[in-house]
């Protein structure tokens, strides 16, 4: 039943009085072509497209957005269109982590500054996704969230290419000497063939996937390829369904629980999900009020079998994850793993959206008994080098390093390490622990995907493909190797990491998760006290914004001033 009439429509203070603001409404939106009787009285959706020419992940959603519009049409609303800020991975520099926070804020400031009754979100590329969801959770209206969806497997000579992963991998053999420039020019060519988002288990996918989880989405969207005409009819489905929600004033605020991040952080284990997950998740819960800290995390990866064969960790892509099943089939192979009585945007359970969903290629969902670890893909670690923590992979190392000790190779930032990773004269070997610093949320800044650092050329030459690698940076979703990551506190406000010198012995141990500097504690407080923070990285903007408000990695990244759930105040209509 309704429980809102169209008087008590939040977009009613707009256009449905009878003043002087209203008619300057009113008439505005006669100026654009649309009569009375196409808005008043009918919920106001707001669609928050994050569509650019820069972005070849949304390069669809102009398209999708039309979709959408459909969809509210026939379901007697109101759609209006408001760009947001486009967080391209491949492109935004020195990340789009910086910006995670800023189209969060957009995201609460457009729906809280125009006439918005709902919202539909189109994002999908990684940071949008987290971006999006935190800023409607924090406006806390009726909102429905459209994935990107995956972009198609990637081909090459007959061999299917996966986003990011197969860059480094063919990178790496490039600098090795084992292929040709010719052969590299046709990977360009073929590893991105379609809109949508990266197709591995990425950070895209693992967070579209935790969208749906949460229920933010309608079933199954997450794992729709973007190419297929299935999306664009979720698309439309996602815009009727939003009108019916602002009728039944479901809100995020309603469906989101401590039991719905547990699914969701069971899910990002269960599909060896991008450790980007945990920062993001961390940040949405903390706008909905709700308590997650990493021991969580760890806790539910060591009992979450890792049962979606996909790349990075496994072998397949989503499109092939799409045609297994999707989603829907996996969580209901994660059963009572799940809190399934969670509610989601189309007003069921989770259990009732995957109560008929089915497995069609076990290979690629497995189940707990054919699992490709009997653990979650990711691990938390503690100890001296990180007191607050750290995250690793488990799953995308090489299993032969995730006990390891080594000695320190010390690179102090990103351009002293690129200045001398393949220098004939390094002193490093395979067994060396390769440690990048200043890399962090106010080092980096925004913490940029550098935690994969590269094999230096002359191991490579020797067949080395992976090392202990330890940094206070992210990683991409569709990077591997043994590398610790989101090192708490970071190097540059005196973190541990900032006091490592290259010959010191650094030892890890993920079974009983340590992270530790074996350095004694009396010669660390010498070169505590001798250290110095390096300069700010902003004297002006955005940036000073973000110096002076984002949390260290282990609490999120978000902005001091934007966590919990204070309420929003609504804007006076004068
Ligand atoms: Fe957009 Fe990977 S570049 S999801």
């Amino acid at each position: 039943m309704p429980k809102k009439t169209p008087e008590e429509l939040r977009s009613h203070r707009w256009y449905g009085v009878d003043d002087l603001r209203s008619f300057g409404h009113r008439s505005r939106a006669a100026q654009m072509g649309y009569a009375r009787s196409e808005y008043l009285g009918r919920p106001v959706i707001a669609i928050i497209n994050t569509w650019s020419e820069i972005n070849p992940c949304h390069f669809h959603f102009r398209e999708r957005a039309e979709a959408v519009k459909r969809g509210v049409w026939q379901a007697g609303g109101f759609p209006v269109e408001m760009p947001a800020i486009s967080l391209s991975e491949p492109f935004q520099k020195p990340t789009t982590m910086m910006y995670r926070n800023l189209l969060a804020m957009e995201t609460e400031e457009l729906l809280r500054s125009y006439p918005a009754d709902g919202a539909v979100l189109l994002g999908g590329c990684d940071k949008t996704t987290p971006a999006l969801l935190m800023g409607a959770t924090s406006m806390n209206l009726p909102t429905i969230f459209v994935p990107a969806g995956p972009m198609l497997n990637g081909a090459w000579r007959g061999k299917t290419l996966g986003s990011g992963s197969d860059s480094w991998k063919y990178w790496a053999e490039l600098r090795a000497g084992t292929i040709t420039e010719k052969a590299w020019n046709e990977i360009e060519d073929g590893i991105a063939r379609s809109p949508g988002h990266c197709m591995t288990m990425g950070t895209a996918s693992t967070l579209t996937s935790v969208a749906e989880v949460l229920g933010f989405t309608l079933p199954g969207a997450a794992s729709i390829p973007a190419a297929d005409a299935n999306h664009p009819r979720m698309a439309s489905a996602s815009g009727r369904r939003i009108v019916e929600m602002v009728w039944e004033d479901l809100k995020p605020r309603d469906f989101l629980s401590a039991e719905s991040f547990d699914n969701a952080v069971t899910t990002a284990m269960a599909v060896g999900g991008s450790t980007n997950v945990i920062i993001h998740v961390l940040a949405m819960a903390g706008r909905a009020g709700i308590d997650l800290d990493l021991a969580r995390f760890d806790a539910i990866s060591r009992t979450t079998p890792m049962i979606a064969n996909l790349r990075p960790s496994g072998a397949y892509l989503m499109e092939d994850f799409y045609y297994a099943g999707g989603l829907r089939a996996l969580l209901k192979q994660l059963g009572d793993r799940l809190a399934l009585d969670c509610r989601t945007v189309n007003g069921l359970t989770l259990g009732e959206n995957i109560a008929d969903a089915e497995i069609f290629d076990a290979d690629v969902i497995r189940t707990p008994e054919t699992a490709l670890s009997a653990e979650g893909g990711l691990a938390v670690l503690k100890g001296s080098l990180a007191p607050d923590g750290a995250v690793i992979k488990p799953t995308a190392a090489d299993p032969k390093l995730l006990v390891h000790r080594g000695p320190a190779v010390v690179f102090d930032d990103y351009n002293d390490m690129a200045a001398r990773i393949d220098r004939d004269d390094l002193a490093v070997t395979a067994d060396s622990v390769l440690v990048l610093r200043n890399a962090g949320p106010l080092g980096g800044p925004g913490m940029p995907e550098w935690g994969m650092l590269p094999i230096p050329r002359k191991l490579l030459k020797e067949g080395v493909r992976d090392m202990v690698r330890i940094s206070d940076a992210r990683m991409s979703g569709t990077s591997y190797g043994t590398c610790v990551l989101h090192v708490a506190p970071e190097s540059f406000i005196g973190g541990p990491l900032a006091l490592v010198r290259t010959g010191d012995v650094v030892s890890l141990d993920v079974p009983n998760r340590r992270i530790d500097l074996e350095v004694s504690e009396d010669e660390l407080a010498r070169r505590r006290a001798a250290w110095t923070q390096p300069p700010p990285r902003f004297q002006r903007g955005y940036g000073v914004l973000l110096s002076r408000h984002i949390a260290q990695a282990d609490k999120g990244c978000d902005f001091d001033f934007l966590e919990g759930t204070a309420p929003t105040a609504e804007p006076e209509i004068h």
